[in-house]
């Protein structure tokens, strides 16, 4: 996927947060429980369960982890491969088409494995049934013929563990989800948490940075690992370019605003949102698929990559009537509402 940047003519750095960049993703992966930044009670609970399965001698329980693109879903899936010492196959809703190559897929786990399904909400239907036996039975069923002669097979299958990622947990089926004995969220991280993992990745990738300068990439990356790793390696570039080569505060701050991240961490297509619903819409309730046709992106980027930040920095609300701009995105972008906002007291 494209770059952020004055580069990338969609200009939008949360884009760049779904972008599977597998090479840096994987060089700045955490190895360890211990070098997983933040998310301490998810991962506080997710010890415990591994501690315990290695203790009984069992497969752990099929986990779902759920969140916004970015934030170490799948760096979660391998740290417990990792610390189970089992392997992860690793694999995609869309990619698995039909029910013959999830059987194909599941006859190959030994017991104990791992198989890693990316985007589970995107399983097709007859894929996501074939699963529900299998997650709960180790079995596979195998139906011969159709009508009054039809037989099942029953294959039985080791006891392996599911890990599902999912970047719209509302989209799972309730059958799926109630599959899963554990279901973990991800939330945004805090900027101090960013502030270490961009010292962590500065460190790996070998560039001399600055607490100052690590402190205002970890502030500026909407609350999101994968972003305040992409940022650390612009603003080097900044760095390089235009200074001696360190990440200060005043390179990193001078990068951050050429890449058009403003104070809040909010990139160019955020703000487009925001202004496209003040202007266009005084302030809403406007619809998600008025608002994506305005702004030019997919309804379901906006409502999967930048609704959550938008909404979790009190700069959006979404109503039963559509989306709406609060106070404070008026007073972010300086504008001045001309009524009071939707849904709030002024
Ligand atoms: N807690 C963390 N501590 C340190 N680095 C992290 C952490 N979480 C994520 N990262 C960094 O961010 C990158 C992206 O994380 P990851 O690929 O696990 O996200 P994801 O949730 O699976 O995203 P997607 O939904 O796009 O698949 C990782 O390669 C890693 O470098
Ligand atoms: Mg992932």
């Amino acid at each position: 996927m494209a770059e952020a940047g004055a580069d990338n003519p969609r200009g939008t750095l949360a884009a760049v947060a779904q972008a599977d960049d597998r090479v840096v993703d994987t060089a700045l992966r955490p190895q360890s429980f211990e070098e997983y930044v933040g998310q301490q009670a998810v991962v506080a609970k997710l010890k415990v369960y591994v501690e315990a399965a290695k203790r009984r001698g069992e497969p752990l329980d099929h986990c779902l982890f759920c969140g916004p693109p970015g934030l170490g879903k799948t760096s979660l899936a391998h740290l417990i491969a990792r610390e189970l010492g089992v392997p992860l196959h690793v694999t995609s809703g869309p990619a698995i088409e039909r029910k013959g190559d999830l059987a194909g897929i599941l006859t190959n786990l030994a017991r104990g494995q791992i198989l890693f399904i990316d985007e589970i909400h995107r399983l097709p239907a007859p894929v996501e049934e074939t699963l529900y036996p299998a997650m709960e039975d180790f079995q596979l069923d195998v139906v011969f013929e159709s009508g009054p002669s039809a037989r099942t097979l029953k294959i039985p299958l080791e006891r392996f563990t599911l890990v599902g990622a999912t970047t719209r947990s509302g989209l799972l089926t309730s059958p799926l989800r109630d599959r899963f004995q554990i279901v973990e969220r991800l939330d945004f991280y805090d900027s101090e948490d960013l502030t270490a993992i961009a010292r962590r990745s500065a460190g790996l990738l070998g560039i001399p940075i600055e607490l100052a300068g690590a402190r205002e990439i970890g502030r500026r990356s909407r609350g999101t690992p994968r972003i305040a790793n992409r940022l650390l390696r612009r603003v080097r570039d900044f760095a390089q370019v235009q200074g001696d080569g360190r990440v200060t505060e005043t390179v990193a701050s001078s990068a951050l605003a050429r890449l058009e991240v403003d104070e809040l961490g909010c990139d160019a297509m955020d703000r487009r949102i925001l202004e496209t619903i003040i202007e266009k819409f005084e302030g809403g309730p406007v619809g998600l698929e008025t608002i994506a046709a305005s702004v030019g992106e997919e309804g379901e980027t906006i409502e999967d990559v930048y609704e959550p930040f938008l909404m979790q920095r009190g700069l959006l609300q979404r109503t039963p009537r559509g989306r709406t701009a609060t106070a404070r995105a008026y007073a972010h972008l300086g504008r001045t509402p001309t009524r009071p906002a939707q849904g709030e007291l002024l």
